[in-house]
């Protein structure tokens, strides 16, 4: 999946999607395919996503015994699509297996799908991880510890917070993707997102990817709306 922007197609219908879709006839974009898109429509959107001629990220967060998620990968894989996740917390062993599973997967010829671990997810504060996941740290040490482990399971990279990305980056290479949700084009539009960035400070924070919802899907102009974000991500 290239540089550009990721749109996350926040939608549960085929016609909301295509409503989207059309206000970008013959673009190529990166899109997302979250739990909601997925489970009411099934793979086939990811098909007909494919067969248009964009790239497809399935945000799917596998977290399961190695031997399950690997069999899911399997499958996943065979869908064509070009970047998948599971969750860190899931282990050494699961994250492993993914991988093993996305490799067998793949058609021959075909690139296997890049796969990006989850750390703590940005709903999670600092008093969950404490209370309920007794880890006795501090939310940035948490994400850090996750994204050493999914690193040394030979992830490609972890999702994290813009806000997270530039204490990650120092300690990986360049290839090690960071997938930054939390993108706004002005810090005062937040939703329910907490820590947010726009798409310039994101790019200078080390972000490799940045995935762009609402901004985006409700936008009265979508397609300026993207520009907007693209330019600001490119930094020009
Ligand atoms: O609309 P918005 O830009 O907030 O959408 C962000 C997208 O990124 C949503 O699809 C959400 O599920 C996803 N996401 C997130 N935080 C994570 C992982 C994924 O916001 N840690």
């Amino acid at each position: 999946m290239d540089k550009k922007p990721i749109i996350a197609l926040d939608f549960s219908t085929l016609e909301e999607v295509s409503a989207f879709l059309n206000y970008f006839p013959n673009k190529k974009l990166n899109l997302k395919v979250g739990m909601e898109l997925f489970y009411q429509q099934g793979p086939q959107i990811l098909y007909t996503l494919k067969n248009d001629g964009h790239d497809v990220f399935l945000d799917i967060k596998l977290h399961d015994i190695p031997t399950t998620v690997k069999k899911a990968m399997v499958g996943i894989a065979g869908m064509g699509v070009d970047m998948v996740n599971l969750h860190a917390a899931g282990g050494r062993k699961m994250m492993e297996s993914a991988k093993d599973g996305l490799i067998s997967g793949t058609q021959n010829g075909r690139k296997t799908p890049t796969l990006i671990a989850v750390t703590q997810l940005t709903s999670t504060t600092e008093e969950m991880i404490k209370q309920e996941q007794k880890i006795n740290s501090s939310i940035e040490e948490s994400v850090l510890d996750y994204a050493i482990l999914a690193s040394e399971s030979g992830m490609d990279g972890v999702v994290c917070s813009a806000l997270e990305a530039e204490r990650i980056k120092k300690k990986f290479s360049a290839s090690f993707l960071l997938v930054t949700p939390g993108i706004r084009l002005n810090q005062d539009e937040n939703n329910d997102q907490k820590r947010i960035a726009t798409p310039n400070e994101a790019r200078k924070l080390g972000a490799s990817h940045i995935v762009v919802g609402r901004t985006i899907t409700q936008s009265k102009d979508p397609v300026h709306t993207y520009l907007e974000v693209l330019k600001q991500w490119n930094g020009e």
